[in-house]
């Protein structure tokens, strides 16, 4: 399975974790794993009623861009993730 360098910027500061992905990952589901597998302390929005680009609220950006992460493909490139708003509550939560 192909890794990919996921850079993550959080209230500390940048962090990278290697992430396996596979065809039809979300950017969501690469932080769900970074969450679960290799790091519990990463806080963002995580919204499992909702997961169909309907809630709004799962906002980050990706190299750059912003973009809900639920609906947003994680592609087999390295990821820039950082906190779509100047007001981070934590990490990738913001108000
Ligand atoms: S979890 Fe609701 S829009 Fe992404």
């Amino acid at each position: 399975m192909k890794k990919i360098n996921v850079t993550v910027v959080r209230s500390a500061g940048e962090q990278e974790y290697a992430v396996p992905v596979h065809e039809g990952m979300s950017v969501m589901d690469v932080l769900d794993y970074i969450y679960s597998e290799l790091d519990p302390t990463l806080a963002y929005f995580s919204h499992e009623a909702c997961r169909q680009t309907a809630c709004g609220k799962c906002l980050v950006k990706v190299n750059g861009k912003n973009c809900l992460a639920c609906g947003t493909p994680c592609g087999e490139s390295d990821l820039h993730i950082a906190p779509w708003s100047d007001r981070v509550v934590r990490d990738l939560l913001c108000e």
